[in-house]
C-alpha cells in the first residue's frame, strides 16, 4: 500500500486533499492521471449498464437530499455506527476498530453515531432548514421512479442507473481511498415482479463478477460473502458482497443487495393500497404512489429491487493494487509499470519527439498527437523531455500502453516508432498508418 501511495502522489493520480493545510482525514483528491482512471473506471461501467442493455436508463440526480426523503427510508434512524469513546486518549473509534493500546476499562459503551452530513440550505440558519448529503446515491432513484417510468417506456423488469458522490462522516477513515467521508458510488436499481427477485439477484452477482473481472481483478482475489442477520443492512433482504483482497486485507468492494419492496413501499403514500411485503415507514409526507403496472394483470404493483452498489474508490483502488508491477528486466534493472487493462489507462499513448529542441520533430509529433486525439479513445499526450528512456519509464508507470517515437526518420522516410509498454517491443511503422494502428490496437 505504501509503495502505491507514493506513486499515487509522485505522478499525480492521488493526493491528500486540503494537504497545504495539514490535510484533511478521509479526503482524497484525483490529479491529472487519477481523474482519467477513474472517468474510464465509471465510463466502462456506464456503457455496459446503460449503453450495451435496452432495460436500463440513466439519472444524475442532485447530492443534497430532502430530510423526508432520508427519515422514510430509515436512514435518520438506523444509518449508524456504534462509537467508543477511550477516557485516556480521548479518541473516538468504531467499535470493530479500537487500537490494541486502548484499554477495555478506559472504554465507554458503544453508542449510536448517525453518519449522515448535515447542511443549512437557504439563508436562516435557524435548525429548520437544513437538508442532507446523500449518504447513497440510491434514495434519489427511488423518488424519481415515477418520473423515469412516465417519461420512459420502460416495463418490468428495468433498471434505472447513476454514478455521484455520496457522504458519510466515517468515524475512523482508512487505508487510503478504501474508507473515506466523501467517495463515489455506481448504482443500479434494479425492478422485478415480486417472486422473480431471488433468481434476479443470482444473475446480478454473475454479471457483476464477471464486470470486475474483465477490468483487470482476477477470480482468485475475489471472494462472495453472503451478509446475515445483524450484519444485514434495514431495507435488505439477503446481500452478497464482493470481497476483493485489498492490500490491507479482504473487504468489500461492491454489495449486491435484495432491497425488496421496502425503499418504493415507504416512500409511497396510501401504502395500504398495495400488497406490499416488506416493513415500511409509515409515510405521510408524500405525495406519489411509486407503483407500476404489471402489463399482463393490469394490477398496480410495487416492485422489487436487485441493487448491485459498487465503490468508485475501492474499484480505482483495486485496478491500482493489480496494475502495479516491479518487473525484473533481461539486464538485471527493475522496472516499475502499471499493467492497466486498455481501456483503463489514463493515457492511451505518448507521442515522443526524439529531440526537445527540433522544431520540425516537435511540429511533426504535435501533428501526430492530434490526429490520434481526434479518435476520441481517450487521452494522447506530448512527451517532450528530449530523454527517451526516460520517457518510456515514466509512461511505463503511468501504465501508458503506447510510447509513439517520432525522430528523423519520422521527417525522411515517414516512420515512427511505436513502442508496446508490455512486452517493450518496438515497431516501426508508416506514419500513414498510425491511427488505424492506434484505434485497432484499442478495439482488441
Ligand atoms: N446503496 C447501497 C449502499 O450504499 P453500501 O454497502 O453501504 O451500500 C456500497 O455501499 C458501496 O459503496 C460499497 O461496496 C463500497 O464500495 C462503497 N463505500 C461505502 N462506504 C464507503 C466509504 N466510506 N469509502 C469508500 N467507499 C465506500
Amino acid at each position: 500500500m505504501d509503495e502505491l501511495v507514493a506513486l499515487c502522489k509522485r505522478r499525480g493520480f492521488i493526493y491528500q486533499s486540503s494537504e497545504i493545510y495539514g490535510g484533511l482525514q478521509g479526503l482524497y483528491d484525483y490529479g491529472p492521471l487519477g481523474v482519467e482512471l477513474k472517468n474510464n473506471l465509471k465510463m466502462t461501467w456506464w456503457v455496459s449498464m446503460v449503453y450495451e442493455r435496452d432495460d436500463i436508463e440513466g439519472l444524475d440526480a442532485s447530492i443534497l437530499t430532502h430530510s423526508d426523503v432520508l427519515k422514510h427510508s430509515g436512514h435518520e434512524d438506523t444509518f449508524t455506527d456504534p462509537l467508543i469513546d477511550c477516557k485516556s486518549c480521548g479518541l473516538r473509534f468504531r467499535s470493530d476498530q479500537i487500537p490494541e493500546q486502548c484499554k477495555d476499562e478506559e472504554l465507554t459503551e458503544p453508542r449510536d453515531f448517525n453518519l449522515m452530513f448535515k447542511t443549512n440550505v437557504g439563508p436562516i440558519d435557524d435548525g429548520s432548514s437544513f437538508a442532507y448529503l446523500r449518504p447513497e446515491t440510491a434514495q434519489q432513484i427511488f423518488i424519481n421512479f415515477k418520473n423515469i417510468v412516465d417519461s420512459t417506456s420502460q416495463s418490468l423488469p428495468f433498471g434505472i442507473a447513476q454514478i455521484g458522490k455520496a457522504f458519510r462522516n466515517e468515524i475512523t477513515p482508512r487505508n487510503f481511498i478504501f474508507r473515506v467521508r466523501e467517495f463515489e458510488q455506481m448504482e443500479l436499481e434494479f425492478f422485478v415482479k415480486p417472486g422473480t427477485d431471488e433468481e434476479w439477484h443470482k444473475k446480478w452477482v454473475d454479471s457483476r463478477l464477471e464486470w470486475w473481472i474483465n477490468q483487470g481483478i482476477p477470480k482468485n482475489k475475489i471472494e462472495l460473502q453472503t451478509i446475515e442477520g445483524n450484519e444485514l443492512s434495514h431495507y435488505s433482504k439477503s446481500t452478497i458482497d464482493i470481497m476483493y483482497k485489498f492490500p490491507h486485507g479482504l473487504e468489500e468492494l461492491e454489495g449486491i443487495a435484495n432491497r425488496t419492496d421496502f425503499d418504493l413501499g415507504s416512500h409511497s403514500k396510501n401504502q395500504n393500497e398495495f400488497n406490499i411485503t416488506s416493513k415500511v415507514i409509515e409515510n405521510k409526507a408524500s405525495n406519489a404512489k411509486l407503483a407500476i403496472q404489471d402489463l399482463d394483470s393490469k394490477e398496480w404493483v410495487i416492485p422489487y429491487v436487485i441493487e448491485p452498489s459498487a465503490g468508485v474508490d475501492r474499484g480505482v483502488l483495486a485496478v491500482l493494487n493489480e496494475a502495479f508491477n516491479i518487473e525484473k528486466l533481461p539486464d538485471g534493472k527493475e522496472r516499475t509499470v502499471l499493467s492497466f487493462p486498455r481501456h483503463l489507462s489514463p493515457i492511451k499513448a505518448a507521442v515522443v519527439p526524439l529531440k526537445k529542441n527540433n522544431n520540425d520533430i516537435v511540429e511533426k509529433a504535435k501533428e501526430i498527437k492530434n490526429r490520434l486525439q481526434k479518435c476520441q479513445l481517450g487521452r494522447v499526450v506530448i512527451e517532450n523531455t528530449g530523454n527517451i528512456g526516460k520517457s518510456y519509464r515514466k509512461h511505463d508507470e503511468v501504465g501508458t500502453p503506447l510510447c509513439i517515437t517520432v525522430d528523423f526518420d519520422t521527417l525522411d522516410k515517414g516512420t515512427v516508432t511505436v513502442r508496446d509498454r508490455d512486452t517493450m517491443k518496438q515497431d516501426v511503422i508508416d506514419q500513414s498508418k498510425i491511427v488505424d494502428y492506434f484505434s485497432n490496437y484499442f478495439k482488441q
